[in-house]
């Protein structure tokens, strides 16, 4: 490779001598001059960083050292390439070093799951294992008959079998604003795009929005398939922690500042996989750092209808329409097969969200579409709401009184007012994806922690979904679980490390 000149100023900065009686270690200190030089511009986007042995010799360090740092910086998008070569500085607002992110429980680039349906779950020893690990509504609450008259009626008109129009059947539409509108959320000179469900609303809104190597903030834990998608990205994720009111919204403005993130990702009602939701006082703080800063919220409302009191108010209301996009998804109050949510995004994001939305399959299926419309205006819908959410309600009692009294010391848990999940942890020293895997062999299916998580913070984290088994099954495989909690504590000892599994 051609050696590269450094401008003298740059040279001076680059190649000064660390300091060697301080605290911080050298490949630290050499990570921060380089990102201060990121933040001052004397480094830019496309600039080089000298290949590692010449650093190591200008800089009388070791070739270990500046590997540390390339590679830390490489992880965190400062700059990538090949680092015995020299790294590319990329196109990207640099993060703060690690030291001054307090707020942040981990800063990094997710991994893709790599079977998101659940095949590298472990095999259930029994036949009828009793589901905790998919956050869906039990078949015994789909309102099949109602889905079963509106694609019967949508199937019987040939029309219906041809390519729907870009962005919605404008009888859909109106059913899907209606419905909206009646819940609250603005829609006054919005942009709603009909999409295939909310994955496929947020892999739009990411490739619409994200600059290359961008940041996005999201709520620690947050959905796994959520984060699968900024991977898919190459999204640098920031994530902030989640407490029994939601984000901590204290850290946010700081977050903002500092990572210039191109939006923060968020469940307001019901979070997956804490069931936890934003307080009211949150919601106006968030809101108003989020006007103050001109920070987008994507506002990911899969389960607000499902209160077992009251809804928790959207994000997107009148006076906040500006700041937030909107995502709906039809999969829980409805049925997950349907495949069918929105987006309603503010006005002057629409040609790039249609631009995106057409390089990631355009159409929704017609019958699909016609049947939502039907449903959506039956009375049938609101009844079968209204009995799902009062068997949700049930099932979350069961559950809260198998852990009350089940749960060894040590073991804390959520207690949900809707949706479908609540998260519990387990007592120190239990590792839930290995207490995930033993629970399997016992017939009882959970979904570990870590999958919720960029960093080991989950690793004692479990989310139970509360929404497939009924009460009695639920008392039974709280019973297994406090039993196997039990003897691993009396053991006290920790198994061999498992393989990661994955579950919807
Ligand atoms: C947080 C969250 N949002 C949205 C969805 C629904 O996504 P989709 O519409 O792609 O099925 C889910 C389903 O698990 C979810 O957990």
């Amino acid at each position: 490779m051609a050696r590269r000149r450094y401008a003298a100023p740059l040279a001076m900065d680059l190649f000064r001598p660390l300091e060697r009686e301080g605290a911080a270690l050298l490949s630290d200190q050499l990570e921060e001059r380089v990102r201060q030089l990121l933040a001052g511009g004397r480094l830019k986007p496309g600039d080089y960083l000298p290949p590692l042995r010449f650093l190591a010799r200008k800089l009388g360090v070791s070739v270990g050292t500046v590997a540390k740092a390339y590679a830390t910086l490489g992880r965190e998008g400062v700059a990538a390439g090949d680092s015995t070569r020299g790294l590319r500085v990329t196109s990207v607002t640099p993060l703060p070093p690690r030291s001054r992110r307090p707020w942040a429980s981990t800063v990094m680039r997710p991994t893709l799951p790599v079977d998101p349906l659940g095949g590298e779950l472990p095999r259930p020893a029994s036949s009828s294992p009793i589901r905790f690990h998919t956050s869906e509504p039990g078949t015994d609450l789909l309102p099949t008959a109602l889905v079963a008259r509106a694609f019967g009626a949508a199937l019987a008109d040939g029309a219906n079998l041809r390519y729907p129009p870009i962005g919605g059947l404008p009888e859909t539409r109106a059913a899907v604003d209606s419905y909206l509108g009646r819940r609250g959320i603005a829609l006054a000179g919005a942009e709603v795009l009909l999409t295939a469900g909310t994955t496929q609303s947020l892999a739009i809104i990411t490739r619409a929005l994200l600059p290359p190597g961008g940041v996005v903030l999201t709520e620690h834990p947050t959905w796994y398939m959520a984060l699968a998608v900024f991977a898919a990205a190459g999204a640098r994720v920031v994530a902030l922690p989640v407490d029994d009111e939601g984000l901590e919204v204290g850290a946010l403005a700081e977050a903002v500042l500092r990572c210039n993130p191109a939006f923060l990702y968020l469940q307001p009602a019901f979070q997956n996989p804490t069931g936890v939701s934003l307080s009211p006082e949150r919601r106006a703080d968030l809101l108003a750092v989020a006007r103050r800063l001109q920070l987008l919220v994507i506002e990911d409302d899969y389960a607000a209808e499902l209160a077992f009191r009251e809804s928790p108010r959207p994000l997107r209301t009148a006076e906040c329409a500006e700041v937030v996009i909107y995502v709906k998804s039809f999969a829980k109050v409805l049925a997950p097969s349907l495949r069918i949510g929105a987006i309603v995004a503010p006005a002057r994001y629409a040609a790039a969200l249609k631009s995106a939305l057409h390089g990631l399959d355009p159409y929704v299926s017609t019958v699909a579409q016609r049947a939502l419309a039907a449903c959506l205006s039956a009375p049938a819908f609101s009844a079968h709401l209204k009995a799902l959410t009062a068997a949700l309600a049930r099932r979350a009692r069961a559950l809260d009184e198998a852990l009350q009294a089940h749960m060894p010391p040590g073991a804390r848990w959520t207690r949900p007012a809707g949706g479908l999940c609540a998260w519990v942890e387990l007592p120190p020293r239990v590792r839930s994806d290995e207490f995930a895997r033993e629970a399997a062999r016992r017939g009882v299916l959970l979904a570990p922690g870590r999958l919720f998580c960029l960093d080991d913070s989950g690793e004692r984290g479990l989310r139970i979904a509360f929404a497939v088994a009924k009460p009695p099954e639920i008392e039974r495989g709280v019973g297994v679980l406090g039993d196997l909690l039990r003897a691993r504590v009396r053991r006290g000892r920790r198994p061999a490390a498992v393989p990661r599994s994955v579950a919807p």
